[in-house]
């Protein structure tokens, strides 16, 4: 079956082609079209401009991905499209254009959960992926543990009280000046520092819970930040210094926990998942965490480009809808910017 998959959750607008065969995936086409120099003039994401730019990119974007895939729309089987969580007038944008697509081409349509897709990019490879799985989700919005015990069987296992870890990325690469979005920015510049020399608190880590807290360690860096500012210093090796010790304590918090949980609920599978899952320092510790501390059990997360937003995620877990037959209704499918999964 072929699936056309829309993305526009957030500030990137995206199509994809994927045809699936008996849990055999193959991506025919892959395509982002970015807003990084808009909004980089802002220095984030403003949603009445993000807005803007989904109208002008999405019908271009959507010809183009079924061009380079050599589909026509007569041969697809559904169309796949992000319902929510997001920014609401971004989402309207997606779900409006894949709703009238359906009706024009009389297509099933399915409205997605965002998180659902980035924790199915992980199925693009691995078709075999056992469960129970623990997910840990990690993006702009959302730090959360997910044990999946099947398709559709999802539990909150813990989250964050406070900011996400994309959005701790982010937000410390705004005080440091090094531009958006944070999180590459930080781990490029991470590579030449000493992740040792600033020892950032790692919130919560003795806490009997499987929560996380990224605001004390934010806060940390900004204090000393503020204090160097106010000194007028803050040497290029110090910003490299500060970039390798937050992001060290981010993965620290988020490996230690993830491998407690796995152990505590016997779990068979771990799958990062999110943009922050780019982040490679964080893929090689989890994966040789999982190694080491939990014999037989398997660790996954997609290739780099299936981590940050892209519709090929959202067109794989619109397949295994697709052959559960959940199908959404043209009429009634609204975008719903606060759709929790779980
Ligand atoms: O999943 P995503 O593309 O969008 C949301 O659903 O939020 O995640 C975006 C987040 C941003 O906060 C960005 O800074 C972070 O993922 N990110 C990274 C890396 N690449 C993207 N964080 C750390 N290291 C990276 N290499
Ligand atoms: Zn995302």
């Amino acid at each position: 079956m072929i699936i056309l998959g829309i993305e526009t959750s957030c500030d990137d607008t995206a199509a994809s082609v994927l045809n699936g065969e008996k849990n055999h995936l193959t991506i025919l086409s892959h395509l982002i079209s970015s807003q990084m120099t808009t909004l980089k003039k802002y220095g984030g994401v403003v949603p009445e401009v993000a807005a803007r730019q989904h109208v002008t990119n999405i019908i271009p974007t959507i010809k183009a991905a079924l061009e380079l895939a050599s589909v026509k729309p007569a041969m697809i089987g559904a169309i796949a499209v992000t319902a929510g969580p997001g920014l609401i007038t971004a989402l309207r944008v997606g779900v409006q254009t894949a709703k009238t697509l359906a009706y024009a081409w009389n297509k099933k349509l399915i409205g997605l959960n965002h998180i659902e897709g980035h924790i199915y990019a992980s199925w693009h490879k691995n078709p075999n992926l056992k469960f129970p799985a623990l997910c840990l989700v990690v993006s702009g919005g959302h730090t959360q543990l997910i044990l999946m015990k099947g398709h559709d069987n999802y539990r909150l296992i813990g989250q964050t009280r406070d900011d996400a870890a994309g959005e701790a990325f982010d937000k410390v690469a705004k005080l440091l000046n090094i531009g958006y979005p944070g999180g590459p920015r930080i781990q490029k510049l991470a590579q030449k520092g000493n992740q040792a020399r600033f020892n950032f608190p790692r919130p919560m880590l003795k806490e009997k819970n499987y929560d996380f807290s990224f605001s004390g360690l934010k806060t940390a860096v900004l204090y000393f930040v503020k204090k160097e500012i106010a000194a007028k210093k803050l040497p290029l090796n110090d910003i490299y210094d500060i970039c390798a010790s937050f992001q060290q304590a981010m993965v620290d918090c988020l490996v230690e926990k993830t491998i407690k949980a796995a152990q505590d609920l016997k779990i068979k599978s771990i799958i990062l998942a999110g943009g922050v899952a780019a982040n490679l320092p964080l893929r090689q510790q989890l994966e040789s965490s999982v190694k080491t501390y939990l014999k037989g059990v398997s660790f996954t997360t997609p290739p780099f480009e299936l981590c940050t937003d892209n519709a090929s995620m959202i067109a794989i877990a619109g397949y295994y809808h697709a052959k559960r037959k959940h199908f959404s209704d043209w009429k009634t499918l609204e975008p719903d910017p606060n759709w929790e999964l779980v």
